[in-house]
């Protein structure tokens, strides 16, 4: 594209017909569906003396290890179904044009798999497209929406928790998760140790990992709210925060049949503001500690502080970002427990007081 670019921009400069200055944006989105499919959507914006917008996407088979094509989930033979149900919603959104759209699969391999609908570029260049609902092709086709996987069933397998609200306690948390690189490793080190923590966990990354989740309700965690996207709360207009908080809560709900207690706003913002946009059964948090482990990276220095401060009943900061973070975990949690320390949710130690 760039290439590509160069050589109109130069054309076009020749032919001093370039009456504004070029333009070349290039973005993209992506999602992993079911843990296992990566979607990638790339836009390509550019103006030189006409403006185009083009997309394209690229779609991965984490299992097989391949790149996925419409025919890997819907077989040849339903294609006409696939066809036909793309075509009536096209009827609907292009009205009077006729479209003729057969139903081969080099028709529908540019694609999106989105959290709850799959979405087909029909015409990459003129952004004609159509989102099919996975659940109006469930008929034909294996993928599900992301909130009718991994919902726990079970619930009543959570671990009798143990808790001698006269010895002391320490909350470890951690916010900006979940993700598939470190976060399950921190359940594997707390696992192994009997401890719990509480994480701060964002909207748009839970349905992409529902069974890290899920792992975390089962393994005696705490799920809080730590909005949906990470956006500094006081600088949005108060339906905006509201929404922010609200979303966050139906997508854990909708995922792991869950409701956080507690929310904790990025940057740890308390203002009136927000607290008057919070849900009577939201309580806001933020910690006694900051690790800083975000801006120091380094495993020391965090093991070092939380333990030169650390009290009774504090709560402390954390992110499951950095490895660094994650090798300071290993060194802290039996070190705690050494010093006779439970190491519990945040909402047993406000339960405790
Ligand atoms: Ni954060």
């Amino acid at each position: 594209y760039k290439n590509k670019f160069l050589k109109e921009c130069k054309t076009n400069i020749k032919q001093g017909s370039s009456e504004h200055m070029p333009e070349l944006i290039l973005t993209y989105r992506s999602n992993i569906k079911n843990e296992r499919y990566v979607s990638i959507m790339f836009t390509t914006y550019y103006s030189i003396n006409y403006s185009t917008n083009v997309i394209e996407t690229i779609n991965y088979d984490l299992k097989e290890d391949k790149l996925l094509t419409i025919d890997s989930f819907i077989d040849n033979k339903d294609m006409d179904v696939l066809a036909n149900r793309v075509i009536n919603k096209l009827k609907d959104i292009s009205v009077g044009e006729r479209i003729e759209l057969a139903p081969i699969t080099s028709n529908y391999n540019n694609f999106y798999l989105g959290a709850n609908s799959i979405r087909f570029f029909i015409r990459s260049d003129d952004n004609l497209d159509v989102s099919i609902p996975y659940i109006n092709i469930e008929d034909i086709c294996s993928l599900r929406d992301n909130k009718e996987v991994g919902i726990i069933t079970d619930i009543l397998n959570v671990p009798e928790k143990k808790l001698d609200p006269n010895k002391k306690m320490i909350a470890l948390s951690f916010d900006d998760g979940p993700n598939n690189r470190y976060t399950p490793e921190l359940l594997n080190i707390l696992k192994e140790y009997n401890a719990r923590a509480t994480f701060f966990v964002l909207g748009d990354h839970v349905e992409a990992f529902p069974k890290v989740l899920e792992r975390m309700v089962l393994e005696g965690h705490e799920i809080g709210n730590h909005t949906f996207d990470h956006k500094q709360l006081s600088k949005l207009k108060d339906n905006e925060i509201k929404e922010e908080i609200d979303k966050t809560q139906k997508a854990i709900k909708a995922v792991i049949d869950y409701e956080p207690k507690l929310i904790r706003p990025p940057y740890g913002e308390k203002t009136k503001k927000i607290k008057a946009q919070l849900p009577d059964n939201l309580t806001l948090v933020t910690w006694s500690i900051d690790t800083l482990d975000w801006k120091s990276k380094n495993t020391n220095t965090v093991v070092n502080k939380t333990l030169k401060e650390c009290k009774d009943k504090d709560i402390i900061l954390m992110h499951d970002l950095y490895p660094t973070t994650l090798e300071a975990v290993r060194i802290l949690v039996p070190e705690l427990i050494q010093q006779d320390y439970q190491l519990v949710t945040i909402s047993e130690i406000l339960e405790n007081q």
